[in-house]
């Protein structure tokens, strides 16, 4: 399987410096067949970056969707409308969920959207500092990624990522706190073991998971070479041009 680099720009960037920033990008890396590297603009930079993507270097993906197609929903871009512009969408990012108060059923709907428009969900799941304290991750992330994939059918699963980011592990949240390789290794098993049952063996493992939470070049390696993890999901350092290439370069030595 291929390894995911996700730059996940959130409210950062004007258009004209989101576009300088991709035409640097492209000019430093080198086509890597293994490693999938993905920027998430904000959605008013994703038609001018559509147009000057390289999209044998790297691919765009949107923050956000509504999974109505069109309609009267002021404010709203759709699914349908990200077709030829974006190849992935971030879903269930912690921030839509706890500030945008999307819950599982609003992201399941969005994740439907997506795979009917053929752009792939990148769904977000991770526990918060104290759903952690009280011991309920697993049950919290159970009920994120099977809500989340309620309405994704078997032929249509291995059209899925998932990323796990722990919300105290984001580095904008309050005293973030760096996560365990051990920790992840257990989430991801976790993530891969509800895939399985509710879609069998072969394709739980088919189903890329990333990871995400304070990600940056220094422990970019040790983060790819947990268990189960197939990429990252970066955000603050995916602002920063030189941190998100050596990322990319990592992943890239992780990968020979
Ligand atoms: P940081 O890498 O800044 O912790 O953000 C993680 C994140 O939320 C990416 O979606």
């Amino acid at each position: 399987m291929k390894s995911y680099i996700v730059g996940n720009w959130k409210l950062n960037f004007t258009v004209g410096e989101a576009s300088i920033y991709l035409h640097k990008l492209q000019k430093k890396i080198p086509n890597y067949r293994d490693v999938e590297v993905i920027v998430a603009p904000s959605a008013l930079a994703l038609q001018t970056l559509s147009l000057q993507i390289d999209r044998h270097k790297m691919k765009l993906a949107a923050q956000n969707a509504y999974h109505r197609d069109y309609g009267a929903f002021t404010g709203e871009i759709s699914f349908s409308q990200l077709r030829g512009i974006a190849d992935y969408c971030i879903i269930g990012h912690s921030e839509r969920r706890y500030i945008f108060r999307e819950d599982d059923k609003v992201i399941q709907k969005k994740v439907e959207a997506a795979v009917r428009n053929k752009i792939t969900p990148i769904l977000c799941v991770g526990e918060t500092e104290s759903e952690r304290a009280f011991g309920e991750t697993a049950d919290v992330i159970r009920d994120q990624v099977i809500g989340g994939l309620a309405e994704v059918s078997e032929e249509d699963i291995d059209k899925v990522i998932i990323a796990y980011e722990p919300v105290w592990a984001i580095s904008s949240t309050k005293s973030a706190k760096l996560a365990a390789p051990d920790e992840i290794a257990e989430v991801v098993k976790l993530i891969r073991k509800i895939l399985k049952d509710a879609y069998g063996e072969k394709t739980a493992e088919n189903v890329p998971i990333l990871f995400g939470g304070s990600v940056n070049p220094s422990n970019a390696g040790a983060y790819l070479t947990v268990p189960g993890v197939n990429g990252l999901l970066v955000g603050g350092s995916s602002l920063i041009l030189t941190e998100f290439a050596d990322i990319i370069e990592v992943a890239k030595r992780v990968k020979s």
